[in-house]
Formats: C-alpha cells, structure tokens, sequence
C-alpha cells in the first residue's frame, strides 16, 4: 500500500476537493482504497460519506494515533472519518512520538488490505501531519495561483516542522514530494502571470502530464467541482454537461496521479 497524504498550510486551497476525486478516481480504475481524514473539521469525511461509496469505519481517525491496535473493515473502499478528538493530539506532546509510531503500524498493518490510503489533512503544521508524513510514501500539494502561494512553497521544504526536508531529514528518508498541483485555476492574466512565475523557480516542483515540455498536472476551478462537493457526487456520474466537461478536463490530471502512486495494473475493477 502506498500512503499519500495531502498538504499545504492554507485552508481552502482545494486539499479535499483533490482528495475526494483522487479517492473516487483510484476507485474507479480499480484500487483498494482507504482514505483517512486528519481534519478535523471533516469535509472529505463527509463528502465521502454522501458518495455511499466507502465502507465508513466505525473507528475515528484519531484512535489511528492514540490507539496500539486499530482495525478497520476488510473492503475495497474504507473511510476512517474525522472527529472533534483531533483537535486535542497536539496538547499532548507527551505522546507525539507513540502517535507517530500508532499511525505507522496501523498503516504498516494495513499493507496488504489496501493499494493507496489518501491522507487529509488540516491546514495546522501540527502532530497530525507530522505523524502522516512520518509514515507517507508521498506528499502532494495543492496550491492556488496567488502570490501567498508562491510565497508558501518554500516553506512546503523549509518549514522547521513539517517541511519536506526536515522530514526526511529526521522522521522519512524515503518520503517523496509528488509536488505541486496547482488547484481551482482560472485563465485569468494574473494567474497566468503567477504560473509563469512558478514555472520559473520552481518547475522541478510541478507535476509534468505528459513527456511534452511545458504540460503539467492542475484542476481547473470549476463550479461542477464545488457542487460535486457539496452533493457527494461524483463528477463524471453528474448529469449536467458543465460536470462532465469538467471531469474530461480533470481526468488526464488524476490518471497521472494515480500512476505515480499506484503504477500498478488494477487488481479487479471496481
Ligand atoms: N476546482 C474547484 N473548482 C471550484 N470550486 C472548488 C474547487 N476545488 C475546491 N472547490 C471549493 O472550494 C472550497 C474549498 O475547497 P476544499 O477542498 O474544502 O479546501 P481545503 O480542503 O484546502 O480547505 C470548497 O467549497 C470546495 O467545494
Ligand atoms: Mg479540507
């Protein structure tokens, strides 16, 4: 099982919208996939659980950290919802490094059961990061095309907590930055001028879609998005023609995802 857990310090940036289609997406083409939700204010957890898709766990996900021994159902698509708990872990330093170590073997434990657990997170530097990035393979992350943003990737590797580098440095040698996806664009001069603008500093950092030069991973922003999000619909299931033009625009993004974390043929169809 690969672990990628979504990230970046700002809220509203799109981090659940990406991992709502990211989970439904890998569902689709086939993988087993558990999504656990750190934040504790529960958007994927809900959205999800008006798809009807996952088996909801009848564990929190805060019991992942606090807890020696957890155990979620045996099915192909597993929720662990978020709860008001995880807003406490992080007052309780005592414990941060037997949470880090509770998230790893629950997630080591859960190797052959599924191929990619998708990780939410708050936006809060805190112990629920900390501890997913301790056990991830990968980290991606949304961001928007605004100067904040920009201004915010170096702190993705420098943050003195949660950066890449001192993450690997200290806690997961192995992790790997899938990198930047730049959510919710629009074709508007002052995104282009900012894109332009990563391109330029910080080109390793994002995704490339295809082997053409130039071609890289976003999510448009798109109000078919938003409702899906609201409704627990799944894009490509939705009526209107503005939600399937969407998902044709999204889908070549969540394909290259999707192989960069689960190369893998899929085991059995969904
Ligand atoms: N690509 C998009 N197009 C339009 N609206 C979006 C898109 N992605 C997210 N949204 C909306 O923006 C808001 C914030 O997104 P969300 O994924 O909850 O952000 P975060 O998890 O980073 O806090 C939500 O209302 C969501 O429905
Ligand atoms: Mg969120």
């Amino acid at each position: 099982m690969k672990t990628l857990v979504l990230a970046n310090q700002k809220g509203g940036v799109g981090k659940s919208a990406v991992a709502t289609l990211l989970a439904h997406h890998l569902r689709r083409a086939g993988r087993r996939v558990l999504a656990v939700d750190l934040d504790h204010q529960g958007n994927l957890s809900s959205v999800l659980q008006r798809s009807r898709r996952p088996l909801v766990a009848s564990v929190t996900a805060d019991l992942l950290l606090t807890q020696a021994q957890v155990d979620v159902p045996a099915e192909p698509f597993v929720l662990v919802p978020a709860a008001d708990p995880l807003l406490w872990l992080e007052r309780q330093p005592a414990q941060h490094t037997p949470f880090a170590r509770n998230l790893r073997a629950f997630l080591r434990a859960q190797a052959g059961r599924f191929d990619v657990c998708i990780v939410d997170t708050n936006p809060n530097p805190d112990i629920r990061l900390i501890a997913a990035l301790a056990s991830a393979d990968f980290v991606l992350s949304p961001i928007q095309l605004n100067q904040e943003a920009i201004d915010g990737v170096r702190g993705l590797l420098n943050h003195p907590r949660v950066g890449v580098h001192k993450i690997r440095a200290l806690l997961n040698p192995a992790l790997q930055l899938v990198g930047l996806l730049p959510v919710m664009v629009e074709a508007t001069p002052f995104q282009r001028a900012n894109f332009a603008e990563i391109v330029r500093h910080h080109q390793s950092l994002l995704i490339p879609l295809t082997d053409k030069p130039g071609e890289f991973a976003f999510i448009p922003k798109r109000s078919a998005v938003a409702e899906a999000q609201a409704s627990g619909d799944l894009l490509w299931e939705m009526k209107k023609t503005a939600a399937r033009d969407a998902w044709a625009e999204i889908e070549p993004t969540m394909r290259r995802l999707a192989e960069i974390v689960d190369p893998q043929e899929p085991h059995h169809a969904a």
